[in-house]
């Protein structure tokens, strides 16, 4: 098993694409990551809409962003109704983690992705209601977050441009 920290290193997101499709095995992979991430109450306010098909990825290319032309699929994550029991506790606690709860199920998804040698980007820059209306999807529904899936062109990893530890860490001893 490789180490964690090198997998999570070695996702990024990716902006240039090869071209080459994407296998079902690894995105039902992606998905099934996704399945099993935690939510609050175990909530899973999610689902998932693959797209591998070429014409609507044409199609979902025009309403996200153009770097996505030669990626091979796309994920789109839409949100569902919380349970009762969340419902109940997200009022009680005047906390709503539906979104938190996606992002994890994201997270889940781009890394065991990685783990399959693709390359991903996380979207959240699209048009919401044309998504919807290419993807069946009910107008009441939201899609939170896109993601591009695909093999990158190249092989070399950026580095990561991130906060340094002393600005986001408190050590309470
Ligand atoms: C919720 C979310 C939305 C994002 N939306 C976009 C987007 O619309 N377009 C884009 O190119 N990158 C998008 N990104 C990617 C971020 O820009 C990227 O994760 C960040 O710059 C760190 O770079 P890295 O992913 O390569 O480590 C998004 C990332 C997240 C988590």
């Amino acid at each position: 098993m490789s180490d964690f920290l090198e997998l999570v290193g070695r996702r990024e997101s990716c902006r240039d694409y090869s071209g080459a499709p994407v296998g079902k095995e690894d995105l039902l992979r992606c998905i099934e990551a996704a399945r099993l991430a935690p939510s609050a109450c175990n909530g899973q306010p999610w689902s998932f809409v693959v797209v591998t098909n070429e014409q609507m990825r044409g199609e979902l290319v025009k309403v996200t962003q153009p770097f996505t032309k030669a990626a091979g699929a796309f994920i789109v994550l839409v949100e569902e109704k919380p349970s009762f029991q969340t419902k109940v506790v997200n009022k009680l606690k005047q906390q709503d983690y539906t979104q938190v709860d996606i992002g994890i199920a994201a997270s889940h998804m781009c890394l065991a992705a990685t783990e399959r040698g693709l390359a991903t980007c996380m979207l959240g820059w699209f048009n919401e209601k044309k998504i919807k209306e290419l993807l069946n999807i009910p107008a009441s529904k939201r899609v939170r977050l896109v993601i591009s899936v695909g093999y990158a062109t190249s092989h070399e990893t950026k580095p990561k441009k991130r906060k340094d530890l002393d600005m986001l860490l408190n050590v309470v001893e």
